[in-house]
């Protein structure tokens, strides 16, 4: 063990070489201590200058992932689709959209991706489709009583005239879930009207999905993200759900007749059985919502799917002990059925991590830190490496959620996180393309550009960078299912990862004084000050030891 010298800093954070760029995708297992980034093609890269990201756009910024470190690329959907939900109500699962290219562009981003050594994954979205799909659209003309109508959740209406929905569920997105044609019969959709749910009780939409997930697995992508993963199947009845007054959360853990069914998990064993047919540990990663991370596991028992979001971390405060709960209620949970946890900060669902936080960089880089250094993959979302904050203050008429269209939504929520990457420059779009920007990016967001943060030592870009290929070369990091809880006072959070690593994190506003457990390896905040072998853990500061 080394003791640090008085008064040193945290080493400078080294430029990772391109040269040790991960390997060629074959290892097995490659999933247990992934970390995946999430590219939201519409805000990622623009290739044609229209101001909407694309998938040309996306390959030319492969290289950037590369050396950012990460492991593997989820794409969110790209599918034709009129865009009521961004691309979340597709209406052909086997096309491309015209706005983000070709299926010829797709196939050349999986090749490329792979031959720099990342995996792709692509977002499947089984619970509803877009009311311009080819099947709902045919349930529309053939009427009621067609056996078109029984690949979806059709039914009369409650009250003399069944002008009342058939039960009282809520849309995620606000409003009834259900939306009535004019024949007179409602349709159920747990989002968007625009989204009518599938019925997983019909077998054509089982053997559709199969055959979608063949489709894609064809073309050599190496596993799903699936979208409402516990939304398939609905209570038997569609029994109502009790109102309880609250708006239903997106991401939220609650319990309801059309969540987290027992049902749902034969569907996932089959799909099993089609991702193993094929070669190279191709997987699924379960978007699964449910009241417990009992019930999550509940999805990855061996023979279904390899990964769940882990929304309780996602959604605990910077709180030490609330957060060490939830580390040990996640690696709890997860033992028994043997599936890495996954950790996740930020998605293009909630409001980015740095200002849902409190708004301080210095607490985001924490969190960062803290997240990556548990045992199990892990999972970015784009931006979150420059240390990107919410654009709270879109202006209505460009805001594009959903939700803010329903009476009742979430006030568009989802918009703030969605605005398109600052890549390089001074004024819009900052590089993202040749054209704008399909949501307006701030104006100060100069200094946070993948260039101006590039080769800055102190910059939340080449935090990640380092942070990420310690974690290539570390043996204390990724894999496993440990953590040893070290004494720590109130407010501070210190484990030992077996492999000789320890991670202090201080979640409090004022400094710490403790003994210096290592030889400091990285630290989220650029001083580390050293003092006869104690060290002052800074407010909102992780960092890493080797011991
Ligand atoms: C998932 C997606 C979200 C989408 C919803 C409906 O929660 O992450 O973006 O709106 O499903 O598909």
């Amino acid at each position: 063990m080394t003791t640090p010298q008085p008064n040193s800093t945290a080493p400078a954070p080294e430029a990772p070489q391109v040269s040790e760029a991960p390997p060629a995708p074959q290892a097995p297992d490659w999933w247990r201590d992934a970390v995946i980034y999430q590219v939201y093609p519409r805000s990622f890269a623009d290739g044609n200058g229209d101001g909407m990201g694309d998938l040309p756009g996306i390959r030319s910024r492969l290289p950037y992932l590369r050396d950012l470190g990460v492991d593997a690329v989820w794409l969110s959907p790209f599918y034709a689709s009129p865009q009521a939900d961004a691309g979340y109500d597709v209406a052909d699962y086997r096309a491309v959209d015209p706005m983000f290219g070709t299926l010829a562009d797709a196939e050349g981003l999986i090749t490329e991706a792979h031959r720099l050594g990342l995996r792709l994954i692509v977002d499947l979205v089984p619970n509803h489709c877009s009311d311009q799909h080819a099947w709902f659209r045919r349930a529309l003309a053939e009427g009621p009583g067609s056996t078109a109508r029984d690949r979806f959740h059709f039914r009369k209406g409650r009250g003399e005239n069944g002008e009342q929905p058939p039960n009282d569920w809520e849309s995620l997105f606000g409003g009834p879930a259900w939306t009535r044609v004019p024949d007179g019969e409602w349709y159920l959709h747990l989002f968007a009207p625009e989204q009518p749910d599938f019925n997983w009780d019909h077998p054509a939409v089982h053997d559709e999905f199969r055959s979608i997930l063949r489709f894609w697995l064809d073309r050599g992508v190496d596993g799903f993200r699936v979208d409402v993963a516990h939304g398939l199947v609905k209570a038997p009845g569609l029994p109502d759900m009790g109102h309880t007054g609250e708006q239903l959360k997106l991401l939220g853990n609650q319990s309801l007749p059309f969540f987290d069914q027992d049902g749902v998990h034969a569907i996932y064993r089959t799909w099993r059985t089609v991702l193993d047919e094929y070669s190279g540990d191709r997987i699924a990663v379960a978007e699964a919502w449910t009241p417990t991370a009992e019930r999550t596991a509940r999805y990855l028992r061996p023979d279904e799917l390899h990964q769940a979001f882990n929304f309780h971390y996602l959604g605990t405060g910077w709180d030490a002990t609330a957060l060490r709960e939830a580390i040990d209620a996640s690696l709890d949970a997860m033992r028994p059925v043997g599936a890495p946890t996954t950790w996740v900060l930020s998605n293009h669902d909630v409001v980015r991590h740095r200002t849902r936080l409190g708004g301080d960089l210095a607490r985001a880089r924490a969190a960062t830190l803290l997240m990556l250094a548990l045992p199990g993959s892990a999972y970015l979302y784009q931006g979150e490496e420059l240390g990107l904050p919410e654009v709270t203050d879109l202006p209505d008429e460009v805001r594009q959620d959903p939700s803010f269209f329903r009476d009742t939504g979430q006030d568009g929520l989802r918009d703030g996180c969605r605005v398109p990457l600052p890549w390089a420059g001074e004024e819009q779009p900052y590089g993202f393309g040749s054209g704008g920007s399909w949501l307006p990016q701030p104006a100060d967001w100069a200094p946070l550009t993948v260039q101006a943060q590039t080769g800055d030592p102190a910059s939340t870009l080449e935090l990640y960078r380092t942070a990420l290929h310690l974690r290539r070369t570390h043996p204390g990091l990724g894999a496993g299912d440990a953590v040893e809880w070290l004494d720590a006072p109130d407010g501070i959070l210190s484990f030992r990862r077996p492999g000789g690593l320890v991670c202090t994190v201080n979640t409090t506003d004022a400094p710490v004084r403790l003994p210096a457990p290592g030889r400091p390896l990285l630290s989220s905040s650029s001083q580390l000050p050293v003092l006869d072998g104690d060290f002052i853990l800074s407010p909102d500061t992780t960092i890493w030891w080797e011991e």
